[in-house]
């Protein structure tokens, strides 16, 4: 029996949905028997896979003692996942608040920087510095941080006036992509922004290491970060990473952030603390920043209804362990290797600008000309001519976030399996995306 959508407001409006009936492993399946490889683990969410047991029964297990406490009340998995998250970040990024998702950890690093500052006597400190072609979430803090011109766009009315510096960005860099190495004026960038907006009116800067959604698997050079803190440090500017989709693992290592050897004031995660099965997602910051809030203080005030609560804090320990248990972000990183070397064998290809990734992040940019790097003109529909492509061969990826280029154009598709992907499935992924180019190609160039 089919039942009506109409009761449905989704986040778009179509004439036929895939209809999932569950998960197991790096399958979904449909209603009608059919199996799709989840290739972009949901939207980099499902590191572990769908319907792991071991999770499930904790799931249970919680479901059975109690689902729900306020914030008045601690939990021992709220405590005891708040420990192991500690033990995983680098330095001393050591105090765990929970959140419910992506923008509610950017949005309360935002918060707690402004308070930090606040509590230490500097209270015109209220900007936070981003970089355009990034993406913090969809609050209206978080989207004002963001650097996503059509996300942005309806709403420009109500978000807040906070300055944007250029993405680390190479391939496209109007400062570098001559000579083809990174000299880091990207990066200074953010220290003439200060400057020009006056250090006593920054609170902080926030970026993704690694992007996610935005260009799939960029990756900014090793001295890059390393910058970028020097020159926070030396305007008392807070620096802010966005992990929400690198936490966890997904780039080989904990933190995609360890890359650069740089222990960042304040940290958001998401996706993959709880491999998407309970909504929960954490910011995380040093012990001063939480020292420097609570000297004076006996409350933050800010919050969620379901920040910390027994049941996800139950379920993203489960995970946790279970990545830790089957060596899994080892396994991320061998298989990423294995991922993007085969899909290097695209670099050839007329219509493919770039392939690039990190782990198990990796992405694809189109582009209708090699040499002059010009993106294929908008409404062309490349993008999602490929991602069609690959699901007719059974795999699921992700399309990339429109606007990579310029705000406006650029087509990209970001590749990104649970981690516990196979060799075979591996493969699998890397020819279907390869087929599916190649025809595209063909099509497009009329060869
Ligand atoms: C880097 C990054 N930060 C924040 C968010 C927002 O997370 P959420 O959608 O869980 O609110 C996303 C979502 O895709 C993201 O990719």
């Amino acid at each position: 029996m089919t039942i009506s959508t109409d009761s449905l407001f989704h986040r778009a409006r179509r004439e036929q949905w895939m209809r999932i009936s569950h998960g197991e492993g790096v399958y979904l399946y449909g209603e009608e028997g059919q199996a799709w490889l989840d290739a972009c683990a949901g939207v980099h969410v499902v590191s572990i896979g769908h319907a792991v047991p071991e999770v499930v029964a904790a799931m249970e297990a919680q479901a059975k003692k109690v689902c729900f406490t306020y914030a008045r009340f601690l939990t021992q998995p709220q405590i005891e996942l708040a420990e192991c998250i500690s033990s995983l970040t680098p330095g001393d990024l050591n105090r765990v608040f929970f959140v419910s998702g992506g923008s509610e950890a950017t949005e309360s690093a935002m918060k707690i920087a402004r308070k930090y500052h606040v509590e230490r006597g500097n209270s015109s400190k209220h900007k936070i510095v981003s970089r355009w072609q990034s993406w913090h979430g969809n609050t209206v803090g978080a989207l004002s941080m963001s650097g996503r011109t059509p996300w942005r766009r309806d709403y420009e009315p109500y978000l807040l006036d906070f300055p944007h510096i250029r993405p680390c960005y190479p391939y496209r860099c109007s400062y570098c992509r001559d000579s083809g190495t990174c000299d880091l004026r990207c990066a200074d960038d953010l220290e003439r922004v200060i400057e020009q907006e006056g250090a006593d009116s920054i609170a902080a800067f926030i970026a993704e290491p690694i992007l996610g959604t935005s260009c799939c698997g960029l990756t900014p050079p090793p001295d890059y970060f390393p910058r970028i803190r020097e020159i926070c440090d030396r305007h008392d500017v807070l620096m802010i990473v966005d992990e929400v989709v690198t936490g966890f693992g997904r780039t080989g290592v904990n933190f995609a952030i360890e890359h650069f050897g740089v222990v960042p004031d304040i940290m958001a995660t998401g996706k993959g603390l709880s491999s998407g099965y309970t909504p929960i997602a954490a910011t995380i910051v040093r012990d001063e920043i939480y020292d420097a809030i609570y000297n004076k203080q006996s409350s933050f005030v800010h919050g969620h209804t379901y920040g910390g609560n027994p049941l996800s804090c139950a379920v993203a320990l489960a995970v946790q362990q279970y990545i830790a248990d089957h060596d899994l972000i080892d396994n991320c990183r061998n298989m990423g290797e294995r991922m993007l070397q085969g899909l290097q064998v695209l670099e050839s290809n007329p219509i493919v600008g770039a392939v690039r990734g990190k782990g198990l992040l990796t992405g694809v940019e189109f582009v209708a000309d090699k040499q002059s790097r010009a993106p294929f003109p908008v409404g062309r529909g490349v993008t999602a001519a490929v991602v069609e492509r690959v699901l007719d061969r059974k795999v699921l990826i992700m399309p990339g976030a429109p606007g990579l280029v310029d705000g406006v154009a650029g087509d990209h598709i970001a590749i990104s399996p649970p981690f516990t992907v196979t060799e075979a499935q591996v493969d699998e992924t890397v020819r279907a995306v390869i087929e599916a180019v190649e025809e595209t190609a063909k099509d497009l160039l009329r060869l």
